[in-house]
């Protein structure tokens, strides 16, 4: 329920007020074959994070990076909030206690000691990550806690990661938007393959502990997926606070409030938040490379229908 977010903020400020890039090949490292920023996490915290112990009412939010996982992440905490009817004071205790216990905003970043001090978090912890189900710690899908998962078309993807690498100075700049598209089609990115990470899930789409979620969705009618979500978790809310939370959640209003939220992290984040921009940069050889691969890796899937790739990737 509670944010630390100070933290993460000095961390991104300080890296981001480098005037030059870290040399290229140090920003990045590898781990069971998947590249991470070597900014926000290492081998030993990716180690270290077998023995994070979930809870079955621990809310998983997970998301590829770029499929819009901070406004997800955002949604959900107002929603978990609301429903849990806090008094001013829980909450404070609450911030206090990630404050005290020094929490990361994602699951896979941090120093390896985090899992331990995870523990005294109290309930209902809401945690974010990137990570594909194979990498996720065991005791999520043994202890049965729920998992949300957020998708994004692969096209309007690739774009934000895209602009992302090129602004974070942590990152590798790309010289082309072309170098950039061979990288990210063989999964040569952080986190690795999109494709890779959407075979996986599709696994997991009669999974009742699993829903799943479209960036497109929450755009189109952002109330009737927070119903969705909020019946899943079992959260209660009256019809006012949906609205309020529609309000809060805008990708202007987060915007706005971003320096506060996220430091300076907040001007490359928040870009444009609509769908179908990456009509500007794809060339017609590249949509058909992803129509392909899309095909060849989710044809005919449940998967491929929720995300309704031929409405939002077609060209
Ligand atoms: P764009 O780069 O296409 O603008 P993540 O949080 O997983 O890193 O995803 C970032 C993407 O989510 C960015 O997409 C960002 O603009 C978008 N986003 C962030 N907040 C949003 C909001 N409130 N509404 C819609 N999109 C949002």
């Amino acid at each position: 329920m509670s944010r630390n977010r100070e933290r993460f903020i000095e961390t991104v400020n300080n890296s981001l007020l480098q005037t030059e890039k870290l040399a290229s090949k140090g920003m990045l490292f590898s781990y069971r074959g998947i590249l991470y920023p070597t900014s926000v996490t290492s081998p030993e915290t990716l180690e270290a994070l077998q023995s994070f112990e979930a809870r079955s009412d621990d809310v998983i939010l997970v998301g590829y990076p770029k499929t819009g996982t901070n406004w997800l992440e955002e949604i959900v905490r107002e929603l978990e909030s609301a429903g849990g009817k806090y008094t001013e004071e829980e909450m404070r205790e609450n911030i206090n206690a990630e404050k005290k216990l020094d929490t990361f905003p994602r699951l896979e970043f941090g120093d390896p000691g985090i899992y331990e001090r995870m523990k005294e978090l109290p309930s209902r912890r809401v945690i974010t990550t990137h990570l594909p189900p194979h990498l996720l710690p065991r005791s999520i899908f043994q202890n049965k806690a729920k998992i949300l998962l957020l998708l994004r078309n692969p096209k309007d993807t690739a774009v934000s990661y895209y602009h992302f690498y090129n602004n974070m100075p942590v990152l590798p700049s790309f010289a082309s938007w072309d170098e950039y598209f061979a990288d990210f089609m063989n999964g040569k990115v952080t986190w690795g393959s999109y494709f890779d990470h959407l075979v996986e899930w599709n696994k997991y789409m009669d999974n009742e502990k699993i829903m799943m979620i479209n960036y497109e969705e929450l755009k189109e009618d952002q109330v009737l997926g927070m119903k969705k979500i909020a019946a899943f978790f079992g959260f209660s809310l009256c019809e006012e606070d949906f609205h309020t939370i529609v309000k809060n959640t805008s990708f202007q209003a987060m915007k706005e409030k971003s320096k506060e939220t996220h430091g300076m992290f907040g001007d490359i984040l928040f870009r444009k938040g609509v769908v179908g921009n990456w009509r500007n940069l794809f060339s017609k050889a590249q949509n058909e490379e992803m129509e392909r691969k899309f095909e060849e890796c989710l044809g005919g899937t449940k998967l491929a229908a929720k995300m309704k790739y031929n409405v939002y990737c077609k060209a």
